[in-house]
């Protein structure tokens, strides 16, 4: 019974939500995702989005899906093992395990999943014989929220969870240092490849050297990578040199790669297999919808026709980022299209992404706790669809608002 208890602690919660400033407002947008977008009648310079190439509407991945609606229909109202496997399921797992340069991959409904049904497959193991863990897990501590509830999901009598901060590889060495003789059956290292508040790289030809002179395995989320990183588009292992040469990656489509819904693991054949046996988000979960997995298909071919759209949302990026330096912003450095400018004050920030929204520009502001305390930022999002005017527009937008607010 929905009692009033229930009524006045989650009216509270709610209250408290909006007092801590941590309550999110939900912009609705009339259309299509894309670089302008419409709210209200009113058009909208889009800079929040994940759609790096742009195409989240693009009229052929968009083509692809109908074509699979008419074909498959809607959906397969089943888990891959029933009745829930096509022939086109199987097709991109292929495709997608060569994208990436390896064995092989499973789709998941999401990255989310992906990533907790990896870790839980993979250790869970009864308790030591000898009372000890089993298994070990290293993790930055800024790894997304998914990665951070995939541990939940382990036992903690069988699996040690060690969180090194964020970047300091010198204190993942202690650690695997400290734990050598404790002869865990699997120690694995997990990264975010890129990480989403600041665009920054995760040092991956480092962690790799480390993960094999302590032999752990190397579990890479290339979430914000993938569709965007590397001369394919392969990611941070393709952008540092090693196409096909780590562990595991757990990925996305619902960014770069079309942003609709999908995610995946891919790496060793046998681990692929292992996760379709045990991994709990597969196996109880739904299959990915036809129209997904051909418009899927279709965006793994377009990175390969279109090769132009990596290195447009790579200028674009650039391009901002001087033009945001020019009018004299704080602006993190980096190679990804996110671009945090960074105006340290929360205030400030809730104040001028409501300004500059007031202006015709849609950018996410990001303060504490989502960002650390006094590095509070814009946070800026690049596509290979802005055109060279759409940006300049946007910067002007910034750099009235910041002259507006005496920021510059
Ligand atoms: C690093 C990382 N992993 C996983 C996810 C979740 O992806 P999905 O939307 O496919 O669940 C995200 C999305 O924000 C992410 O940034």
């Amino acid at each position: 019974m929905y009692t009033k208890n229930f009524e006045d602690n989650i009216k509270k919660e709610l209250e408290n939500l909006k007092q801590a400033g941590k309550f999110k407002v939900e912009r609705e947008i009339e259309g299509a995702q894309g670089p302008e977008v419409e709210i209200k009648g009113k058009k909208f310079l889009m800079f929040a989005s994940n759609n790096y190439l742009g195409l989240a509407n693009n009229p052929e991945v968009v083509k692809s899906a109908k074509e699979a609606l008419d074909t498959y229909g809607f959906g397969l109202s089943s888990v891959r093992f029933i009745s829930g496997t096509e022939t086109i399921h199987k097709q991109l797992e292929k495709k997608l395990a060569e994208f990436l340069g390896v064995e092989g991959a499973i789709l998941y409904s999401t990255n989310f999943m992906a990533n907790l049904g990896f870790f839980a497959s993979l250790t869970n193991e009864a308790f030591g014989s000898d009372g000890n863990h089993v298994d070990a897990i290293y993790s930055d501590e800024l790894n997304h929220a998914s990665i951070i509830d995939s541990f939940k999901l382990c036992k903690k009598e069988s699996v040690i969870k060690r969180i090194y901060k964020h970047g300091d590889l010198k204190m993942l060495e202690q650690m695997l240092e400290e734990d050598k003789e404790k002869n865990y059956r699997f120690k694995i290292i997990v990264t975010d490849g890129v990480f989403s508040m600041e665009g920054y790289l995760a040092d991956l030809p480092k962690i790799k050297e480390i993960s094999e002179k302590h032999e752990a395995l190397l579990f890479v989320d290339d979430a914000h990578a993938v569709g965007v990183l590397g001369s394919t588009g392969a990611g941070t292992p393709e952008h540092f040199g090693l196409h096909g040469k780590i562990d595991v990656l757990s990925g996305t489509f619902g960014k770069a790669l079309g942003g609709a819904v999908g995610g995946y693991i891919a790496g060793k054949k046998e681990l692929i297999e292992l996760l379709r046996q045990k991994s709990r988000t597969y196996i109880f979960s739904n299959s990915v919808p036809p129209s997904v997995v051909m418009a899927s298909l279709r965006v793994l071919e377009l990175l390969k026709e279109k090769p132009e759209l990596l290195s447009k949302v790579s200028e674009n990026a650039k391009y901002f980022r001087e033009g945001a330096k020019k009018l004299g912003f704080n602006v993190l450095e980096g190679n990804h299209p996110i671009v945090p400018v960074m105006l340290n004050d929360a205030k400030i920030t809730q104040d001028m992404s409501k300004k500059l929204l007031e202006h015709g520009l849609y950018v996410v502001g990001l303060w504490f706790p989502v960002v650390p305390e006094g590095t509070a930022r814009l946070r800026f999002q690049v596509s290979a669809a802005h055109t060279k005017d759409q940006i300049d527009q946007a910067l002007k937008i910034l750099g009235d608002v910041g002259k507006e607010m005496s920021l510059i």
